[in-house]
């Protein structure tokens, strides 16, 4: 089939103002719930969301992070802080993030502020880590040029030695960060291209509610 020819109509469900909870990230646990069906296929990683940064000059990047946890309504991921998105955020800390969970037809699109994560957050969480993924964090300058692979599983295989039966310390450019979202939006796909849009924003402690056209 060619890309032109490629469509699908939508139309397992509707979305109205009157069926979301008054509190985005509480209506985004149900939406996440519902996406973790049991007949998924294993590659099918819902907790999976495009990052998307900007530096100050609006050059934007984006690509997929993992979703690990969602506290006081901030939604955290892990990363290098040295890689190409940790400058970015650096330096302009807005970032919008984006779930896609096809098999239900839906979006949600998520705009906010960003920062690190507290040092002991983060270094919890990496020793939670299966240990080749820690060392896999401290031999990857994430984003930078490299030659080849050859030397990174060779530092691998001398940490791996180094570390033998001892704890791993977590690297000062590895940690989490914590997105406070300003505005959260429910997609639900809708036939004839006449999808629901919900839209939250943040007016003080308050939300927002409204509808946008498709
Ligand atoms: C399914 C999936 C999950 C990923 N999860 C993460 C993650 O949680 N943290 C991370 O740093 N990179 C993750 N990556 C790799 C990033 O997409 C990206 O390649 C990397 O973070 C470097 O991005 P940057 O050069 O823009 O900073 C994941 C990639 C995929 C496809």
């Amino acid at each position: 089939m060619s890309i032109h020819e490629m469509r699908k109509s939508y139309s397992m469900a509707g979305l109205a103002k009157s069926d979301v909870h008054a509190d985005p990230m509480v209506q985004f646990l149900r939406w996440f719930e519902e996406a973790q069906q049991p007949d998924l296929p294993d590659w099918m990683e819902v907790n999976a969301m495009t990052l998307a940064t900007a530096d100050p000059e609006g050059k934007v990047t984006s690509r997929v992070v993992l979703l690990k946890g969602i506290e006081s309504g901030r939604l955290c991921f892990y990363t290098n802080y040295e890689s190409e998105k940790g400058q970015q955020i650096a330096v302009n800390p807005q970032v919008s993030l984006c779930f896609f969970w096809g098999h239900l037809q839906r979006q949600v699109r998520i705009e906010g502020s960003v920062e690190q994560s507290a040092r002991s957050k983060s270094v919890d969480y990496f020793h939670s880590r299966p240990r080749e993924s820690q060392l896999g964090a401290h031999v990857s300058r994430q984003s930078s040029v490299i030659d080849s692979s050859q030397s990174l599983e060779e530092q691998f295989t001398a940490l791996e030695s180094k570390y033998h039966q001892q704890e791993i310390p977590c690297p000062k450019h590895w940690g989490g960060y914590e997105v406070e979202p300003t505005r959260v939006e429910f997609w639900q796909g809708r036939p004839g291209r006449l999808h629901d849009r919900i839209c939250y924003r943040r007016d003080g402690e308050q939300w927002q509610l409204s509808r946008l056209s498709p």
